[in-house]
């Protein structure tokens, strides 16, 4: 029996979206090796969870430190070295300010509580967010997402979502603020906080006009609406900054990460309103992801330019500067318009790919 069967004799399916007939048994950097004894060039990177790559020594080594000697596994009852160790590094890219760490389970975890803690500590009780946008799978960030696969979840009362700007059109930014601006004169006072991600991951890889987020971050800041950068796909130098809000000269009251977090799933608010720490997981493990900031951005940017000049895949990219916001993300985004230019057997030998998407924005609608 094949993985592929046993999988489907024993995996659930709630959460399975398999674009490939692909079985990995194992990988190193930016390649799996497959079940058949295939290699696979890895552009997925594990839905950025492998933002260092797959099986990074230095990752490695960090879990097996944390495991090796670990100081109690919850920080809800005692102070745990690590996480704290994590929480100032996290703080230290952040510029300052009076604020603090919380450690979660996952993105969808992060972004859950920042709605939770905020509609509390604001007494404000509406959520503004964006069409299409994916926040997460839990109760309270399927109720702030927008993208059509967690149509099915009951969205948050009083939701009010804004279209996502799109770079194509040149007045489409200003009209998205207008709209903002109305509806905050006419609910502002009820609004807790507006939910971005700097790049509309999930719902389509959208880099928004430059200037977009600072004009956000003006309006809402006019109207005490605090400002949530979810940062849990593209930040950690996915797109060529450690932080991708940091493309405007915006500071986030609070900033969602998780993924490349720790080359697993882990994920965390930090943010003004003092969020509870209620658990911790292996802080020394994701420091390392978080190291050096100008070092790792630069290097991941290096690795996207890179591969944006080495192949077939992603070669239109190298020319495409028009949409602001350079980086891994970008050139992946892309990659994909000329990778739908091939499918199936006119695939270049080695090159998976997928289905042609009829829009932008339907990466997690259509499995195959
Ligand atoms: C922007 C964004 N926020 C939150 C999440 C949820 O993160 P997780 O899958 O770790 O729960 C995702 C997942 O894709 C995401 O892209």
């Amino acid at each position: 029996m094949t993985l592929i069967d046993r999988d489907a004799g024993v995996i659930a399916g709630i959460e399975k979206l398999r674009f490939f007939d692909l079985a990995a048994v194992g990988g190193s950097g930016s390649r799996l090796r497959l079940e058949d004894g295939r290699e696979a060039l890895d552009l997925s990177a594990s839905w950025g969870a492998a933002s260092l790559g797959n099986a990074h020594p230095e990752i490695a080594a960090a879990v097996g430190r944390a495991s090796a000697d670990m100081p109690g596994a919850s920080i809800l009852s005692l102070v745990n070295g690590p996480a704290v160790e994590l929480a100032e590094r996290i703080l230290a890219t952040l510029g300052g300010g009076d604020r603090r760490v919380w450690l979660g389970h996952s993105g969808s975890d992060a972004n859950d509580t920042a709605v939770r803690a905020l509609t509390a500590a604001t007494g404000r009780p509406r959520v503004i967010s964006f069409e299409r946008a994916y926040h997460g799978a839990l109760t309270g960030s399927i109720a702030i997402s927008g993208h059509p696969a967690l149509d099915q979840g009951e969205k948050a009362a009083g939701l009010i979502q804004l279209p996502y700007p799109d770079p194509r059109d040149d007045e489409a930014a200003d009209a998205v603020l207008e709209e903002l601006e109305a509806q905050l004169a006419r609910h502002g006072e009820q609004v807790a906080a507006c939910f971005v991600e700097p790049i509309l991951s999930d719902g389509g890889l959208i880099v928004p006009p430059s200037g977009f987020l600072a004009g956000l971050s003006e309006r809402c800041r006019a109207h005490g609406v605090l400002l949530v950068c979810d940062e849990v796909k593209v930040g950690l130098a996915r797109s060529g900054t450690l932080h991708a809000f940091q493309v405007d000269d915006v500071a986030p009251d609070i900033v969602c990460l998780g993924k490349g977090l720790g080359g697993i799933r882990i994920g965390g608010d930090s943010g003004g309103p003092h969020g509870q720490p209620q658990r911790g997981k292996g802080g020394a493990v994701a420091t390392t992801a978080v190291d050096d900031e100008r070092g790792e951005a630069a290097s991941l940017r290096l690795r996207g330019e890179e591969l944006a000049g080495d192949g077939a895949v992603i070669t239109t990219s190298v020319d495409n500067e028009d949409v602001p916001g350079a980086g891994l993300a970008k050139r992946v985004d892309h990659g994909h318009e000329v990778a739908v230019g091939f499918r199936g057997d006119d695939a270049p030998d080695g090159v998976a790919t997928r289905h042609e998407r009829p829009d932008r924005g339907s990466q997690h609608t259509e499995p195959r």
